[in-house]
């Protein structure tokens, strides 16, 4: 297999930069401030966290450039191979830098470039743009100065010009793609990024150690944060077989690769409850960069994605060079931090079953935080009926174990009943023989366990209940 070094290429603003001096782990945050010296891009936080570092990255999709605010902190520089960089010293005074200027939407400044670059974004992507559409935008931009009316201000009427903010040299950057793996090295460090799923399990197979880079939002943190040297990183974001999502008659097949903002219609369609859940999944640019399948492979016990997935009875597949196998989500599970991936395997995709008309199905999130915060505690509850009795339930729960887990007692005192006030009951004292959540900083273990009785009690009442709307937009009134 070749790995020979090639040279990281992109467009950066409007001018094809090749990178062949730093290491693989170098963030774009780096790279832009202390190479570049395009200082516009600021570090705040260093964790995906705060959107002073907000970029916009393009990358070719079919014949157009798809882009995408992102933060540059946690991204690592080989990833832009083959894209195009947008910096706010690129963008001039476009209707969003206007329009912060008369709606005074910057008195410190340290923030503003991010926030410039998230508007940019979304007026790029969308026009008439609502004011869910702009709060969701920059939900993940964190100003400590101006507050955020002025902001809105300015997003509402950078919203109201008629102009095209983004474009690329599609010329150039059609020749900067590459039909086979890409191999990058520096100081003993390797990058790969295989275009092919074949070729992933080819370098998975000679790499066994490596460490499988998606979108990063939390491999990047592993650098940034945990100050860890990754040896071998091989990245799945160029993989086209795992960007795809499919829609058949069974259900939705959702790549390996694909990212939450790309996966966030079909999996929004299962109920808005769920939507709910994934508009208050991290940021804008953090669900840009983080995948479905990047949520399920690191095991974490408050991933918001499993929950879900495993109450709607979501099957994995995993591939490696010797074949792939499918295996229930919640079965690849095992303990804190243990999942059930032999070496040489990655998640290839998930498959979610349609959801027929006869099963109520809700999930809920509670965080300390509405937005862009992890969750103390995530349920997901699915319950088959015939007629007004429960056929089969199936009960899932972030936050309350070493792992997603299953509600097996409460699932079973619900089985086999009438779904009303006292089977509920039944289920949420049952709870308490499923899980023994423990004590962190997000939530005691007492809160847990009140909370995901509460919750369920909640599904029972949502869905027996006349129809009553529980969303909560925390807008501004201007
Ligand atoms: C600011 C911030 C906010 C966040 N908020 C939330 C939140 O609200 N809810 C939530 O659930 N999470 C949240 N996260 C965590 C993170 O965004 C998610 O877990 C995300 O889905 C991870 O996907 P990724 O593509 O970025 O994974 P990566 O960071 O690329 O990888 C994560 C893990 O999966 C492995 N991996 C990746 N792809 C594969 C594959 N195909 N096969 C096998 N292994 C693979 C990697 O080796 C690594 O171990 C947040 C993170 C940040 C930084
Ligand atoms: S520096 Fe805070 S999100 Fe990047
Ligand atoms: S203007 Fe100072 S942090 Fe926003």
């Amino acid at each position: 297999m070749k790995t020979m070094s090639e040279t990281i290429k992109f467009i950066l603003n409007n001018e094809l930069r090749e990178v062949s001096h730093l290491p693989p782990t170098t963030t774009i945050l780096q790279f832009l401030r202390l190479q570049e010296r395009l200082t516009g891009t600021k570090e705040g936080c260093a964790e995906g966290d705060c959107g002073a570092c907000t970029v916009i990255v393009g990358k070719l999709e079919g014949d157009a450039v798809n882009y995408e605010a992102i933060n540059a902190c946690i991204v690592f520089l080989p990833t832009l191979d083959g894209g195009h960089l947008i910096t706010v010293e690129h963008l001039g005074m476009n209707p969003v830098q206007k329009a912060m200027v008369s709606c005074h939407g910057s008195q410190c400044g340290f923030c503003t470039p991010g926030f410039v670059m998230s508007l940019t974004a979304l007026m790029h992507n969308k026009d008439n743009a609502t004011d869910e559409n702009i709060q969701d935008s920059i939900a993940g931009n964190l100003c400590r100065c101006t507050g955020y009316r002025p902001i809105l201000d300015a997003a509402r009427l950078a919203n109201k010009a008629k102009e095209r903010h983004l474009s690329t040299d599609l010329k150039t950057l059609r020749t900067l793609q590459r039909q086979k793996m890409f191999s990058y090295e520096h100081g003993g460090q390797k990058f790969f990024s295989p275009r092919t799923a074949e070729e992933l399990a080819d370098v998975l197979a000679q790499y066994p150690a490596a460490t499988l880079l998606a979108g990063g939002t939390d491999v990047g943190l592993w650098v940034t944060k945990h100050h860890r040297t990754l040896e071998t990183v091989i990245y799945t974001g160029n993989v086209s077989a795992l960007q795809q999502i499919t829609k058949t008659a069974a259900g939705l097949e959702i790549g390996g690769a694909v990212s939450y903002s790309h996966a966030f219609d079909s999996l929004a369609g299962y109920d808005e409850s769920l939507e709910e859940l994934l508009r208050r999944f991290a940021s804008t640019q953090i669900r840009n960069l983080g995948t479905v399948g990047g949520n399920i492979a690191n095991g974490s016990p408050i991933g918001d994605g499993p929950p879900p997935l495993i109450a709607l009875g979501a099957k994995l597949v995993l591939r490696s060079k010797a074949g792939t196998r499918t295996l229930p989500l919640e079965d690849y599970f095992l303990a804190y931090q243990k999942q059930d991936r032999k070496s040489g395997e990655f998640v290839e995709k998930v498959l979610v079953p349609a959801k027929p008309e006869n099963v109520l199905f809700k999930a809920y999130k509670i965080s300390k935080r509405f937005d862009q915060d992890i969750s103390a505690v995530c349920g997901a509850f699915a319950l088959t009926m015939k007629d007004d009795k429960i056929e089969s339930a199936r009960i899932a729960f972030g936050g309350m174990a070493a792992t997603p887990k299953r509600a097996a007692a409460a699932e079973k005192a619900l089985n086999g009943k009438t779904w009303n006030e006292a089977s509920a009951r039944a289920a949420m004292s049952a709870l308490s023989e499923d899980f023994k959540p423990l004590t962190d900083m997000r939530a005691t273990a007492e809160y847990r366990m009140q909370v995901a009785q509460n919750l369920l009690y909640r599904f029972y009442l949502e869905t027996t209940e006349p129809k009553t709307e529980t969303r909560v937009y925390n807008y501004v009134e201007v």
